[in-house]
């Protein structure tokens, strides 16, 4: 960009020239502002970079009070659309509008543009989930289990003899809430391996954790709805939130988790979304004091919690940590687990533990999501998981990713002791702090230039400003690519 663009672009725009829509009968002011402003960043006619009008002269000429303003500005800037720059004011992220105008089509005129740009549309490029490409993973691919070390042999086993020998009812049509002998299966693995309290009739099979949240906050919250979520926050959720439109409270997670005493101070919401077992993405767990904590915050403001415990399976020091589930007396929890990454990727099964409540909303959303989960696979995960080979796969897989994790440490230690590589010791990836000043989106890119897969701790950010980090998978992929692409980062960085 040259100076004088940069000086135009700097400039900031006249509150005059906000073409702000007249407010619709009813339509409560904030929602308004929010709704109007999102609409012309979207549409292109306040673009990446441009300087919004200060709060005080967009309040005094829309007669609205000034807080109004700054809880909208403030809104935008933890969802991604404006960026705070100290002592200066808001701007529109340049990012976002490129993307947007690439969505919009170059030619399209406001006139032709709709009211509201289409939900999708806005949204497609936030996801965190390719639709298409290579899927192998690469050093270091965060997320992700090594599929090529599932026992196929003695699964396919059990799936031929099924197919051949199993009642034909697994192949009709299914009960929305799955298989009833994998409900008791998980309810009976649960209650022994991960502390949770509940019985079959409370399961409910999903296809995995993002479908279950997907039915939970559809089932909680309508559009415009807050909801209570952790900064940083898992992609996959800000995903299912921001297509809903529901309007984020990040509460910042510390060294213990979630900051209870920063959550009494924001407003209240019907769901709270974290991930206490091990924060995705810092790999840190949630204390017992604030267990205890947000249990009772969840019961004094009749909130539900939804518990992701997407990989608490996998510790290497000591036993994993059992679920906050287990600690509820008052059916605040709503327990979500998967199998997608404890067996592999794509067998696409999770299941819900529901407070009994919330169980005939979530069967009956279920239902007319997807009707049901697929029999055979369902039939079985049950006898993998009855026969005790589910138990025996697990502790394998501990095995293999303890030792991944340590030559990750060692490579790290040996070939570039710059990078400081976190204590964590579950999941199936962690966390590397880049030096002070490093621009951790701008490495990723680097790093992607050389074939290497890591995440910007910047992209999990909502409010927080942490310092430059890299999301780093461990799990997928064998020690010595581990070693190799160590030495790749150190020839990049
Ligand atoms: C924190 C977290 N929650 C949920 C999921 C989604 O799990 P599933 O594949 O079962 O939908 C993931 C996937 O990577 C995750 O990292």
């Amino acid at each position: 960009m040259n100076q004088f663009n940069q000086i135009i672009r700097d400039k900031p725009a006249s509150a005059e020239d906000l073409q702000l829509n007249p407010r619709a009968k009813g339509q409560k002011i904030q929602q308004w502002l929010d709704r109007e402003l999102r609409r012309l960043i979207l549409q292109g006619q306040i673009r990446g970079g441009e300087k919004l009008p200060s709060t005080r002269k967009l309040a005094q000429l829309w007669s609205i009070a000034r807080g109004t303003v700054i809880t909208v500005y403030e809104q935008l800037v933890a969802e991604g659309y404006l960026e705070s720059r100290q002592g200066s004011g808001f701007y529109v992220v340049t990012g976002l509008t490129e993307d947007i105008d690439y969505v919009l089509g170059e030619n399209s005129t406001r006139e032709s543009q709709p009211e509201r740009p289409d939900r999708n549309e806005i949204n497609y490029k936030e996801s965190p989930f390719p639709v298409q490409g290579d899927f192998t993973p690469k050093a270091f691919s965060p997320f992700q289990p090594d599929c090529d070390l599932f026992p196929r042999v003695l699964w396919g086993r059990i799936m031929s003899s099924l197919c051949r020998q199993a009642d034909a009812s697994i192949f009709r049509f299914g009960e929305a809430a799955g298989y009833r002998p994998l409900r008791e299966a998980i309810s009976q693995y649960l209650a022994r391996s991960r502390g949770v309290k509940c019985s079959a009739e409370q399961v409910i099979i999903t296809s995995g954790t993002q479908q279950s949240l997907q039915m939970i906050s559809q089932i909680l919250l309508r559009e415009g709805d807050n909801v209570i979520v952790e900064d940083p926050l898992y992609r996959g959720a800000r995903t299912i939130f921001s297509q809903a439109e529901f309007t984020l409270n990040p509460v910042p997670v510390d060294k213990d988790g979630l900051t209870i005493e920063k959550l009494h101070k924001i407003k209240t919401s019907k769901l709270i979304f974290t991930t206490p077992t091990n924060q995705c993405p810092l790999g840190v767990v949630l204390s017992l004091e604030r267990r205890f904590q947000l249990l009772d915050y969840a019961q004094k403001n009749q909130a539900y919690i939804f518990e992701d415990d997407y990989d608490g399976e996998f510790r290497y020091t000591g036993q994993p940590l059992p679920a906050l589930q287990g600690l509820d007396k008052n059916n605040r929890v709503i327990y979500a687990g998967t199998f997608n990454k404890t067996m592999y990727a794509s067998l696409r099964l999770g299941y819900l533990v529901l407070p009994p409540e919330l169980f005939n909303a979530a069967l009956h959303y279920r239902a007319t999501m997807d009707r049901f989960p697929p029999g055979l696979e369902q039939a079985a995960m049950s006898t993998f998981l009855q026969e005790g080979h589910y138990n025996r796969h697990l502790r394998r897989m501990r095995k293999v990713y303890a030792g991944r994790l340590k030559a990750l440490q060692e490579a790290v230690a040996s070939y570039l002791p710059e990078l400081q590589i976190g204590t964590r010791a579950t999941g199936l990836e962690t966390l590397a702090w880049l030096p002070q000043g490093s621009d951790d989106r701008k490495v990723c890119e680097k790093l992607a230039e050389q074939g290497i897969r890591v995440q910007a701790l910047k992209n999990f950010c909502l409010q927080q400003k942490l310092p430059p980090a890299l999301v780093m998978g461990f799990a997928a992929i064998t020690e010595k690519q581990i070693r190799q692409g160590i030495k790749t980062i150190a020839r990049c960085l």
